[in-house]
């Protein structure tokens, strides 16, 4: 008994003085550990009567507990001395000035601000914008545009086909198909354009795989060439900011317009450089005509006697003729000191004004 009281103090006293948590662990192994003081008086036990063993066990038991106790409150006192020892060790110098990072402005993509450009025109003249899926089937993208299987103007597209050909999953070679979605689903008279990404399975310094187009569509009763012309006109004298823009329709074929154009705007090339709007050279711009009657055929158009235009136009080339980028590859390439120099600020709007 007399024994235990001693153990007791002696076990509180080192608990009470131990000044980390290592050592504080290491006390628990001395008395509790596998080979500990406790444990070796357990194996004494077995050879005591029974009322010593009640007793013993019962002192034991105390012990343990009130240890144990001792063991936890000292814990925490030696957590929480930690925590403020790091406290008042450690600082933040809250008067530093802050350091200085270079500020670089972010530039948005030339083919997103072309595309905005066109949005503010095309909307302006009371077209709506409309979209289609870049995955398309081949009768949107062929059949219905007056491209049956085998007609010559199907190689002329460099299809992707996504999966087997025979499935007919493609990527859209150009944005007509939503002509046909448009014919579909809306109600005549229709107004329509649709800007967006297309793709041919061409690649050199004039083709991409991916490249942007922007698709227009009017239809009603009485559309006729001349409202076409006029409106590519004003489209292209507005977009170009150019007055004296000559445009120039060449007849053309395309399967789903008949009449078909292409039309060229006038310009002068000088050491490399492209002046629109002056000179005797032409340089193609857009793909155009007054849709063919087995389009509205084909996209289920119940109404007779209709008539409408259609255009196609490659965005990457209208901007490169506006804002004089000479490479189309370096559009996708994401070089940033190419998106530095052609990029636009944010803050940028453009200047346009009808002419
Ligand atoms: N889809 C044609 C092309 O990609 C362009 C076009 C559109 C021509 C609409 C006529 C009418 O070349």
């Amino acid at each position: 008994m007399d024994n235990y009281d001693k153990l007791i103090q002696s076990a509180m006293v080192e608990v009470d003085s131990s000044t980390s948590l290592d050592q504080l662990e290491n006390i628990r192994i001395k008395y509790f550990g596998k080979n500990g003081i406790i444990n070796q008086e357990l194996k004494l036990i077995s050879k005591l009567s029974d009322e010593e063993k009640r007793l013993k066990g019962t002192e034991l038991n105390k012990f343990k507990s009130s240890f144990f106790t001792a063991v936890e409150i000292k814990k925490s006192q030696l957590k929480a001395f930690q925590i403020n020892k790091k406290l008042s060790e450690e600082s933040v110098d809250i008067s530093l000035p802050a350091r200085e990072t270079e500020f670089t402005e972010s530039k948005l993509h030339p083919i997103t601000f072309t595309i905005n450009e066109i949005i503010s025109i095309l909307g302006s003249m009371g077209l709506t914008y409309e979209e289609g899926p870049d995955v398309e089937d081949d009768f949107h993208n062929f059949t219905a545009l007056n491209i049956p299987k085998n007609h010559p103007a199907r190689q002329m597209h460099d299809t992707f086909y996504l999966g087997e050909k025979d499935e007919g999953i493609v990527l859209r070679t150009h944005t007509s198909p939503v002509q046909i979605r448009c014919l579909r689903d809306k109600k005549i008279p229709l107004g329509v354009f649709a800007p967006g990404r297309t793709y041919r399975c061409d690649s050199d310094i004039t083709h991409t795989p991916m490249f942007h187009q922007v698709e227009g569509l009017v239809v009603d009763k009485e559309i006729s060439f001349a409202n076409l012309k006029w409106f590519l006109e004003k489209f292209c004298k507005t977009f170009f900011n150019n007055d004296d823009l000559v445009l120039r329709f060449r007849p053309s074929y395309f399967p789903f317009t008949e009449p078909s154009a292409e039309v060229d705007i006038n310009c002068r090339i000088e050491s490399g450089k492209v002046h629109l709007g002056q000179g005797d050279q032409w340089m193609e711009i857009l793909g155009c005509g007054m849709v063919h009657p087995n389009v509205f055929k084909m996209s289920g158009v119940k109404e007779k006697n209709l008539k409408g235009f259609a255009f196609g136009m490659g965005i990457e080339r209208l901007a490169m003729l506006k804002y004089g980028m000479p490479d189309l590859r370096n559009f996708f390439e994401s070089d940033l000191r190419w998106l530095k120099h052609y990029g636009f600020s944010f803050f940028e709007t453009s200047d346009l004004s009808w002419r």
